[in-house]
């Protein structure tokens, strides 16, 4: 295994192997963190987060994570910055890359976080863009392996958005891992050829089945993990209509899970849209006249529904991968 000094821009950055020590190590920093154990594996070290769009968890997971490393966090918003305005991304990764020990960035285009990777000379991990998500896998299937105690026979399927950055990067991650997946959308949704041969050529390595269907109730009849995201990416809001009207079928719900196995739980990275309590639900409730969408509160607050020990777990994989590629303390063997 080989982590330092790597950037993690994809999933595909890391093998099979390499992607269960990093949820390994994530549940065991996650013990150091509840016992007191201090764990400064970047101690005396300077992180950049760069966000160009909005975000909680993934700010505030780098944040404490990067603290309790013993590292110091720096944001830099959209806002703050030149990036890609009045300087390029180059010149601004050599800037950054000569005063900071990693950057962290959150933005639309995948080239712009690979183009920080090339021209940084440090580590640089991709907090979302519009075509992965890769630190949010970490955390996501630490959740799974806490739930179940391993991935042998599991089965995921993700109904909804079958073409955004947690579905293209759900996808890959179950195939590597030898977990069955299913992504149940609408054929307008349905992913694209690359990210399906992706998954394909890691499951004929793997073992697992990749399944792409638009039957959503077909799909969970057998499903382990039924995971959903937001009907609206974030940068995707003028499609708002056509995606309330094409995925209101992919809505979970307490019938659709109603033949659902007894091993089962519900998933959601967040931000969940499940009532009108917030502004943007009652807009959405007068626009269209449904007071959810992806997923309805009777679910959301169901003991199966595990959406917030995923958020959490964001910090402690996050740590993990952070003290993994760019800690100056021997990372353990955990066989
Ligand atoms: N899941 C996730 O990335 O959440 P944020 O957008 O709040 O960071
Ligand atoms: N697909 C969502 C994920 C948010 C964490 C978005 O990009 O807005």
């Amino acid at each position: 295994m080989h982590f330092q000094g790597k950037s993690f821009l994809t999933i595909s950055d890391f093998n099979k192997k390499e992607v269960e020590y990093l949820i390994d190590f994530a549940i065991h920093l996650k013990q150091l963190k509840k016992n007191n154990i201090p764990h400064q594996y970047l101690k005396g070290q300077n992180i950049a987060l760069l966000f160009e769009k909005s975000s909680t968890r993934t700010r505030a997971a780098f944040t404490v994570a990067a603290n309790d490393l013993g590292a110091s966090p720096e944001f830099l918003g959209s806002g703050d910055i030149q990036l890609g305005k009045k300087e390029s991304v180059a010149d601004t990764a050599k800037i950054l890359g000569s005063m900071f020990d990693g950057l962290e960035y959150r933005g639309q285009s995948q080239a712009v976080v690979e183009e920080l990777a090339e021209h940084s000379g440090v580590p640089v991990w991709n907090g979302l863009t519009d075509a992965s998500h890769p630190t949010q896998m970490i955390g996501d299937f630490m959740t799974i392996k806490e739930e179940f105690g391993t991935f042998d026979g599991l089965k995921l399927v993700y109904s909804g958005d079958g073409r955004n950055n947690v579905a293209n990067s759900l996808l890959v991650t179950a195939a590597i891992l030898g977990i069955d997946v299913t992504i149940a959308a609408p054929g307008s949704l349905s992913p694209e050829d690359a990210y399906v041969t992706l998954a394909q050529e890691y499951a004929k390595k793997s073992g697992s089945a990749v399944e792409i269907t638009s039957d959503i109730k077909a799909a969970v009849k057998d499903a382990n993990v039924l995971y959903t995201d937001v009907w609206v990416s974030m940068g995707e809001e003028e499609h708002f209509e056509e995606r309330v009207n094409t995925l209101l079928p992919y809505q979970v719900n307490k019938t659709l899970l109603s033949e659902v196995s007894e091993n089962f739980i519900f998933m959601h990275c967040l931000p969940a849209f499940h009532d009108t309590n917030t502004e943007y639900g009652k807009n959405v409730a007068e626009e269209f006249g449904i007071e959810e969408m992806e997923v309805t509160s009777e679910v959301f607050e169901a003991d199966y529904a595990k959406q917030f020990e995923q958020g959490e777990n964001r910090m402690h994989s996050i740590k993990a991968i952070m003290a993994a590629t760019n800690g100056s303390l021997f990372i353990p063997d955990l066989n």
